[in-house]
């Protein structure tokens, strides 16, 4: 495991230097067509009831700005991760699951193409977060900074600004956002990589298994506040 992490570290390491010169259209195959953002914000805020696709903005908010703590702010997200994600919420046909297990976006992102996938992502890559989230305690400033930036050294937890900024705001193409993000949703998101439930990314399901309640609750609210 602690292996597998070091290596993850070197490789993001290569990433950081990696995403300076390649193209933000990295997690495109080549041989599809380039990404049509304007079709993607129609797409997501109005859904296509002949295919059976509702309205993305009926839950994530306009332009990805939502509102609701259930569901995750999405305006500004890195492409890369966004399109990654969809990819791994639906399931292929030769599969058992999806990669990434969620009972509510899992029948949404299911009737999704791999074009109307591109296109959402980049729709709401170019959208602007408007209404980030704060955090909400200051009793949890001291220890989620701590971990912030310099992880807990006792227990081989690497500092999470290592890939996802050090002000939170990610590290194209695959390392999302956490600033401005409901400190729910990033606490949720923890506990289902400590848990397994969602495993479609090695380094955090081994960061997250290292973690306490008291250590995922303060990191959480630190990070929503990061700017
Ligand atoms: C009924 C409400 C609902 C609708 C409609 C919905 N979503 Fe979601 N979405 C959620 C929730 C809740 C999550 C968090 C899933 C989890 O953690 O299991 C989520 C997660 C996501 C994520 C992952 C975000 C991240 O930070 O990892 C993406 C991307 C996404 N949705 C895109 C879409 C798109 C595109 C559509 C429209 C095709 C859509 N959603 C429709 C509720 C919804
Ligand atoms: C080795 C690099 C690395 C480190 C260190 C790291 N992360 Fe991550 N994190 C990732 C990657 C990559 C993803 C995207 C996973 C995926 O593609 O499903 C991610 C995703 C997440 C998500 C899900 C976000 C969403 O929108 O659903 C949360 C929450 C998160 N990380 C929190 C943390 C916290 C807190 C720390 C520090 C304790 C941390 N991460 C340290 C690489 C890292």
């Amino acid at each position: 495991m602690k292996r597998v992490l070091s290596r993850m570290l070197v490789a993001s390491g290569l990433m950081l230097g990696a995403s300076l010169t390649v193209p933000s259209f990295a997690a495109q195959p080549q041989g599809f067509p380039s990404p049509d953002a304007e079709r993607g914000g129609t797409l997501y805020e109005q859904g296509d009831a002949a295919r059976g696709i509702i309205s993305c903005a009926s839950c994530h908010g306009e332009g990805g700005n939502s509102t609701l703590p259930a569901n995750p702010k999405l305006a500004g997200q890195h492409y890369g991760y966004l399109h990654a994600q969809l990819i791994d919420l639906r399931q292929l046909p030769d599969a058992e699951a999806p990669a990434r297990i969620s009972p509510i976006m899992n029948p949404r992102a299911q009737n999704l193409t791999n074009e109307d996938i591109a296109d959402i992502s980049l729709y709401l890559s170019q959208q602007t977060l408007t209404e980030a989230a704060t955090a909400t305690n200051p009793d949890l400033v001291e220890l989620g900074q701590k971990i912030w930036r310099g992880g807990i050294a006792e227990k081989g937890v690497p500092a999470c600004a290592a890939c996802h900024g050090a002000t939170g705001s990610g590290i194209p193409a695959q390392y999302p956002y956490l600033s401005g993000q409901f400190n729910s949703y990033i606490a949720e998101q923890l506990q289902l990589f400590r848990s397994g439930e969602r495993n479609n990314d090695e380094a955090m399901v081994d960061i997250a298994a290292r973690m306490s309640d008291a250590e995922i609750a303060a990191v959480a609210d630190y990070a929503a506040g990061l700017r």
